[in-house]
């Protein structure tokens, strides 16, 4: 069990007041917020050991490298890669998905086809549109039911000889379903495609092991998981890293450079171009480290409850209905209310001191799906309370009260 008052006291921002309230923040699903040992860490990083990594013989330079190194180990067991330089460091999961989709541009022709589903973030649907583009293959939608559970039987009916790739993401972001991805990998592969997973929603919540599950590629951002924004992680087995062409080319990345031709240096390097956010390479790790000691199974009860309290809280509120009600999901609630525009919602709970993402989610055909402008996303985080979800269901229903 969390002690929860301790968990909450790592969070400095937490204890901020917003609009003369106190901050209730539940806007996870964007960012999470950054414990104290996070933010320390980065500094600690720019107090004692800034410097450009792999490049010097001198003393910083080897330490900030061994630091960059011994992160990268951490994400490896924490994903449980085989090996670390399957580990790449990105600037993020939209960076990640990109490099792999600039990849398969040198593998398909016309004719071949990409599989992504209909419940993706459009960072996971237009690096796709423009390698079909680039290239004259076909993009085909896994569709989604009504409670946004995609569905299999469709999906097996649209994969074959012909799928090279499927994408898809292991939770969404806007409605909370938690993909089947295990059978999408199985099926996938029975086809002889590659299947990237966009885990970018999922890291908060649980650990992925990426060899049990068998995927050919991971991404994530470790923003999401209590790290710094701007580093991210595209794992991917070593043979497609090593099948794929360079997403970048520049310093960092070569074994030779002349006039006339440039071979790539080894994994992971071939994948990381130019200097990279060597801060927020290290500190990941730490958030890594703090999730583990949080440790995912306190983590998941906190967000089960969480969830399930929302869900009966929210559902009290009359015309209100929430979007995403899938058997498999997580602690994001999706919600509007009858006639009223979730921009005025979210406009009025945040003069009350509460952070929710109102809009399109980034996710613009799921809304076209439900046929909604957006929703108002209520995202919950491991250190957030009940107490906390009856200020917004009581905020929710004043906004209702002012708006109607
Ligand atoms: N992808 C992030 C979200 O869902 C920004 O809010």
């Amino acid at each position: 069990m969390l002690d929860i008052n301790k968990v909450r006291a790592d969070f400095p921002i937490l204890s901020r007041t917003v609009n003369g309230k106190p901050l209730v923040y539940f806007d996870n699903g964007a960012t999470s917020q950054k414990p104290q040992i996070v933010i320390d860490a980065i500094s600690k990083y720019y107090q004692e050991i800034n410097a450009n990594i792999h490049r010097g013989v001198h003393t910083l330079s080897q330490l900030a490298t061994d630091a960059y190194e011994i992160s990268r180990g951490k994400l490896q067991n924490h994903i449980n890669a085989k090996y670390a330089h399957e580990v790449i460091f990105t600037s993020g999961t939209t960076h990640g998905i990109n490099a792999v989709a600039n990849g398969f541009a040198s593998l398909l022709k016309p004719g071949d086809e990409v599989l992504v589903s209909a419940l993706e973030h459009h960072s996971n649907i237009v690096p796709w549109q423009m390698l079909c583009e680039k290239t004259g293959a076909t993009l085909k939608v896994i569709p989604m039911n009504e409670k946004g559970e995609l569905i299999m039987a469709e999906y097996d009916k649209l994969l074959s000889d012909k799928t090279k790739i499927v994408t898809v993401n292991h939770i969404s972001n806007a409605l909370g379903t938690v993909n089947p991805i295990k059978y999408m990998i199985d099926k996938a592969h029975e086809f002889g495609a590659a299947i990237l997973i966009d885990g970018a929603q999922a890291v908060p919540h649980l650990k992925p092991d990426v060899q049990a599950l068998d995927c050919d590629f991971y991404v994530f951002s470790g923003h999401k998981m209590c790290g710094p924004t701007g580093v991210g992680i595209l794992y991917g087995k070593e043979d497609w890293l090593n099948k794929l062409p360079p997403y970048q080319g520049g310093g960092e990345m070569i074994k030779e450079v002349t006039f006339e031709k440039t071979t790539y240096a080894d994994l992971p390097h071939k994948f990381e171009a130019g200097t990279p956010d060597v801060a927020g390479g290290i500190v990941l790790g730490t958030a890594v480290d703090y999730m583990n000691s949080i440790g995912f199974d306190n983590i998941q009860q906190q967000e089960l409850e969480l969830l399930e309290y929302a869900t009966k809280r929210l559902l009290e509120i009359e015309g209100l209905k929430i979007f995403g009600t899938a058997k498999e999901k997580t602690s994001v609630i999706s919600f509007n209310i009858e006639g009223i525009h979730p921009y005025d919602i979210g406009t009025i709970v945040d003069k009350l001191g509460i952070a929710v993402r109102t809009g399109h989610h980034c996710a613009q055909p799921i809304m076209n799906y439900f046929d909604v402008p957006g929703t108002i996303r209520a995202s919950f985080s491991f250190y957030n309370t009940k107490e906390e979800i009856d200020i917004m269901v009581e905020a929710v229903k004043k906004a209702q009260l002012m708006l109607a």
